[in-house]
């Protein structure tokens, strides 16, 4: 038995450190999840904990999302996600978020009225696409330029109350739109196509991408359906690397343009939202038939081929993920409107299948994620590839907001900064060059 152990009574954990006994305050949120309070530890101890990965760790109070992931559910603000299947617009569910309640029609006028008025960009950000290759990955075009915009609007760096947090929000979540499309436009060679203010939030980015300075993209209901739900399904998801990042640079007192151009960055990788593009790769070398489903599955489970079945399994969720759920069932119904009989989504089916039934995936708890049919909908709605994760990014930016302001304004919030266990040399002296042996070892 370890010399360190944990009790719980009603009211507070009793820890044991060697002959030392402490009482830790116990904390139970609106749902009843427990949190032992260790702020006092390192003073009363001297120990810190030690948790890489922060799978045990609550870096914060939060009253935006609710995620239970053993029972697979997903509120935001309360609401369960699979309520805003039914009509909801991003629009509105964005609001939600940022205020804590679905707004009256007059706040939701206003805001989309705000969406309008601000989507343009200022021609010297728009000057700044031609400095990117065409190559340019997308999403780095994306974190640049949301950085960019802490240039263009200074005087929205320091925001104090609601008002100036709304407004700033709605250039944010409008002007996001209009960069994706630049950026797209941009590594096709196209001309940038202005924002259209008969449009609403969808439509307007769909025509910002794909209509033709001869010819008006004219979006079919389906496809506005479709992408408006994939924006609401990715509008947030409490605690993930991205929002903890935003959370963690906001925590500095940066700007929040500055803060979620970091959370783009978090987001890019291929185990967070990265991994939308990686599973349309899987499924495409399947198809291909470079490799079949049941030999991609046996290579996923093999640890030294340091391959994973991508949109598969989750940190937080132990059972289906139900974003997974509902983007599988839409994909279901509204693919073979859209692209006829989609093989790659078939190829999908069989995967789960297989994985699902594998031991391997049942005892580790591996379900299909957020990302394994989202990158079917998008290829089927005409987005291109390397779009997929900045649609991600334009659906999970609310959320982003969201948690920037509530960090922002929580009494009392310090600056975000985790300790270590140092395992490097100790002490020694430094030696002038010509008095040091070559080394050979590159130190990690
Ligand atoms: N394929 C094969 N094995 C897996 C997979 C997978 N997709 N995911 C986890 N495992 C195994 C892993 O090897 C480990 O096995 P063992 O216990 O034998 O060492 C066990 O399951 C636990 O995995 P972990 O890496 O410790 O879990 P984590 O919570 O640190 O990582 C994850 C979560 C999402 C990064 C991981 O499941 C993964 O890499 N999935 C594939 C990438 C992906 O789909 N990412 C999208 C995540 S959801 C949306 C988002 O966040 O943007």
């Amino acid at each position: 038995m370890s010399d360190t152990t944990a009790e719980m009574t009603p009211a507070n954990a009793l820890l044991t450190l060697g002959e030392k006994q402490l009482e830790l305050p116990l904390l139970v949120g609106s749902e009843g999840e427990r949190a032992i309070d260790i702020q006092s530890l390192r003073a009363r101890t001297g120990c810190i904990t030690f948790d890489p990965g922060y799978g045990n760790t609550g870096s914060c109070e939060s009253a935006i999302t609710f995620i239970d992931g053993e029972q697979g559910i997903l509120r935001y603000r309360g609401i369960p996600i699979e309520q805003f299947e039914n009509g909801a617009s991003f629009t509105e569910v964005a609001l939600l978020l940022l205020c804590g309640e679905l707004p009256s029609q007059a706040e939701y006028d206003l805001f989309s009225a705000d969406l309008t008025r601000f989507a343009n960009l200022d021609e010297g950000m728009k000057h700044q696409f031609e400095g990117f290759p065409r190559s340019a990955p997308p999403m780095a075009i994306l974190s640049a330029m949301i950085n960019s915009l802490s240039c263009f609007h200074p005087e929205l760096h320091a925001l104090d109350d609601a008002e100036q947090v709304r407004q700033a929000a709605a250039r944010l979540i409008s002007k996001v739109r209009t960069i994706a499309a630049y950026a797209f436009r941009h590594s096709r060679g196209l001309p940038y196509i202005y924002p259209d203010q008969n449009l609403r939030y969808v439509p307007n980015l769909l025509h910002m991408m794909f209509s033709q300075p001869y010819q008006q993209y004219v979006c079919p209901q389906l496809v506005r359906e479709a992408l408006n739900l994939i924006l609401i399904l990715h509008a947030d998801h409490e605690q993930n690397c991205s929002t903890s990042t935003v959370r963690l640079v906001g925590s500095s007192g940066a700007n929040l343009f500055t803060s979620c151009a970091a959370g783009v960055c978090a987001l890019w990788g291929p185990l967070h939202g990265g991994a939308n593009v990686e599973v349309l790769d899987m499924l495409e070398r399947i198809h291909q038939g470079h490799i079949s489903p049941e030999e991609y599955v046996r290579l996923a489970k093999n640890k030294d081929s340091k391959v994973r079945l991508m949109g598969f399994g989750h940190r937080v969720y132990k059972n289906f993920d139900p974003r997974a759920r509902m983007l599988g069932a839409i994909a279901e119904r509204l693919l073979p409107q859209l692209a006829g009989n989609d093989p790659l989504l078939e190829i999908a089916r069989r995967l789960e299948e297989i994985a699902l039934s594998d031991s391997y995936f049942i005892e580790r708890k591996l379900y299909p994620n957020v990302d394994f049919y989202s990158g079917v909908l998008l290829r089927a709605i005409g987005i291109p590839t390397n779009m997929f994760t900045v649609v991600f990014a334009i659906g999970r930016l609310p959320g982003w907001i969201a948690h920037w302001w509530e960090q922002n304004r929580t009494p009392g919030s310090r600056i975000g900064r985790p300790r270590q266990i140092y395992t490097g040399a100790q002490e020694r002296d430094y030696r002038p060059i010509d008095q040091r042996i070559e080394s050979k070892r590159m130190t990690s």
